[in-house]
């Protein structure tokens, strides 16, 4: 068996990182900059994290969409998510302001792992781009979690979510997250909730697709840190949930 320590720490870091109103980003997640990079091509000014910009790009390149899609907003500081929410107060008024621009610490573009991406057009509006549901941008939703992105802010997801439906928000959850979130319909609330039901301590939650099967579970985090063993040969990734603990996924590697 292998050994994992958890420290609590990290509970604030990860693909599965939980960002809302009631799950600000810790400050010390703020130092993830040097891990970002271009979001669709070498010299977009346009940033992402380096992971979620290279499945991003990939993507792209599936649908072949490259003209037809730019990408608005990716990676903000907390000055600028700060600037974004005050302009837009003075600008569009409060109701509107809370409806599509997080609070400051509030919101997964401080995180790098969320795109705002808009039709390739004259006039891109940089609050709420045009991101249809036809053509290329529905290839690209279909094919979209299969590369580890949500749509993050679906429509009657209103009241969990706490921001009105953005078609044209991503968010990088990682696969097989992502397919397993459009799979039930969740919003990343209701996957982070649902995963409760599958401790570390019983049966994990399953997903299988071409022949690998990834076992999902949660493990709450003790202070100041927490040891787990998993079989030697499992390959794995661990998350924090920004609220109270980890997701751990194991798959074996292929024979
Ligand atoms: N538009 C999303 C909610 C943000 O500002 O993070
Ligand atoms: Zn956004």
């Amino acid at each position: 068996m292998r050994t994992l320590t958890l420290h609590k720490a990290d509970v604030f870091n990860g693909y599965l990182v939980l960002v809302n109103r009631a799950h600000p980003i810790k400050p010390s997640r703020l130092k993830s900059a040097n891990t970002l990079a271009p979001c669709l091509a070498m010299n977009d000014e346009v940033l992402l994290e380096r992971r979620a910009a290279a499945s991003l790009n990939q993507l792209i390149d599936e649908v072949g969409c490259r003209k037809q899609i730019v990408s608005v907003s990716g990676f903000r500081s907390k000055e600028e998510q700060e600037a974004l929410f005050s302009n837009s107060l003075r600008q569009n008024g409060r109701t509107f302001t809370e409806q599509y621009v997080a609070y400051p610490n509030c919101s997964e573009h401080q995180t790098g792992l969320a795109i705002d991406l808009g039709e390739n057009q004259d006039v891109i509006d940089f609050i709420r781009p045009s991101f249809p549901y036809t053509g290329v941008f529905a290839q690209f939703r279909t094919l979209a979690p299969d590369y580890g992105f949500i749509e993050r802010y679906g429509q009657g997801k209103e009241a969990i979510t706490g921001i009105s439906h953005e078609p044209w928000h991503f968010r990088y959850v990682g696969y097989p997250h992502a397919k397993i979130i459009k799979q039930h319909d969740f919003c990343l609330e209701e996957y982070i909730q649902f995963l409760y039901d599958y401790p570390f301590s019983g049966q994990p939650y399953t997903f299988s697709e071409r022949e690998t099967q990834f076992d999902i579970s949660y493990i709450r985090a003790i202070e100041p840190f927490t040891t787990i063993e998993i079989p030697e040969r499992s390959l794995y990734q661990l998350s924090g949930n920004n609220v109270d603990g980890f997701i751990l996924t194991t798959w074996s590697a292929p024979q």
